[in-house]
């Protein structure tokens, strides 16, 4: 049997479902229904970024300091009711099912051109998930396609900032990365303009009505490419990484993509953990959560949860599950998942499509990025 490509987290399911971590002060839970209770919880907070604190931030002497950028603050991922409900409510139309269906041509022949020249070997990361993904986000937003390149380097520095912003280098790359963004966002609105049914032509007809700040424009924008790019690049590889290790790709057939990538996101999703933080006392499994305590929610472990789903660490290309915790619960789940699933089916039915045999040509590289391993390179051979 080969190793499974989740073991490095895999080891959090020795521990109780809920327990505290006295090492990092903060509280771990990977339970599938635990996690899901504590998502539907408005005691627990999405405004970690602004006022949660670990051990490392007291380390090192940022007490007191006001944690993260203003642009961040914007977020609404990280705002909760009522301003979550006012901009989450601005941006959903574009992921409606008849906005998707008109995005899914691009997305379809971004594939299309990626894979056309392709012969005998692909890097899947560099060659298909993460140009493809850029490309879409840019789409989205109303960014024009020359801004994709930069996409990739924007979203890490942000990534790092959100987590190691008690290091002055992190701090700095970060705001110049949302202040990049903030200037590529002002440059597609001159000129004729946000392009039509894009994000920036819904914020900028919010802010002409008053519904928002100007700020939150640029704001807005960096959300999507935080939350859009990265969390689908990665996945891309993910499930193709996740095929080879079960050496599952012949197996895996066209008519059964859907399914298939909902199971590619139970058996190991790029994005392994929410957080929030508690503004009240929560009690769970006997245990109170103080108001100030960071809580992290385990999605990827809680997806492998042996009391929830059988054979829970079988990557089972006929399960039939929608329940996994992937795309998040309650309130803030993904409102991409529609626009990934469709990015993720293309890129894996493009794959499939051309070349009925793949095998790791080498082993896969990560890249260790602030505790997440980032998947830089996958090689495959391929063959018809
Ligand atoms: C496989 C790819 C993806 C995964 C695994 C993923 C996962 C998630 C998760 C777990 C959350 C919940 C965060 C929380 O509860 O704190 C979330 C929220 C969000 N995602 Fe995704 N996502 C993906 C792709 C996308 C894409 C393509 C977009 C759009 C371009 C997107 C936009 C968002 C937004 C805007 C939110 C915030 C929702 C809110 O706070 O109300 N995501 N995503």
């Amino acid at each position: 049997m080969p190793v499974d490509p989740c073991m490095d987290y895999l080891s959090l399911r020795d521990d109780a479902a809920v327990r505290r971590d006295d090492d990092l002060g903060v509280w771990i839970v990977t339970g599938f229904e635990q996690v899901r209770k504590l998502l539907r919880n408005p005691a627990l907070s999405s405004a970690w970024p602004e006022n949660g604190r670990t051990r490392l931030h007291d380390q090192e002497g940022t007490d007191g300091a006001q944690r993260t950028s203003d642009t961040v603050r914007r977020w609404f991922m990280f705002n909760d009711a009522p301003r979550h409900q006012r901009l989450r409510g601005l941006i959903a139309p574009l992921f409606s099912a008849a906005r998707l269906a008109a995005l899914q041509p691009f997305v379809e022949e971004t594939v299309d051109r990626l894979l056309h020249d392709v012969t005998g070997r692909i890097d899947v990361m560099p060659e298909l998930a993460v140009p493809l993904a850029s490309r879409v986000v840019c789409r989205l937003i109303g960014l024009p396609s020359v801004v994709a390149p930069r996409i990739a380097a924007w979203a890490s520095d942000i990534d790092a900032l959100l987590v190691a912003d008690y290091l002055p280098e992190v701090v700095k790359r970060g705001t110049l990365a949302l202040e990049e963004i903030e200037q590529a966002v002002a440059e597609a609105r001159t000129g004729p303009g946000a392009p039509e049914g894009s994000a920036l032509e819904v914020l900028s007809d919010a802010y002409g009505t008053g519904l928002i700040e100007e700020e939150d424009i640029a704001a807005t924008a960096s959300l999507l490419i935080f939350a859009g790019f990265d969390t689908t690049s990665t996945f891309i590889g993910k499930a193709v990484r996740a095929l080879m290790h079960t050496e599952q790709w012949s197996a895996a057939t066209l008519e059964q993509i859907t399914s298939l990538v909902e199971e590619l996101l139970r058996f190991d999703t790029s994005v392994q953990q929410v957080a929030r933080i508690a503004v009240d006392q929560v009690e769970i499994e006997g245990h109170r959560i103080e108001r100030g305590d960071l809580v992290l929610m385990m999605l990827g472990v809680a997806n492998r949860d042996i009391g929830t789903f059988a054979a829970s660490d079988v990557l089972d290309l006929g399960r039939e599950t929608g329940r996994h915790l992937a795309f998040g619960y309650g309130a803030h789940y993904c409102l991409g998942a529609g626009l990934a699933r469709m990015e993720v089916g293309a890129a894996l039915n493009g794959l499939l499509q051309r070349w009925t045999h793949a095998e790791l040509a080498e082993p896969p590289v990560l890249r260790p990025h602030f505790g997440v391993a980032v998947l830089e390179h996958l090689r495959l051979s391929v063959r018809a």
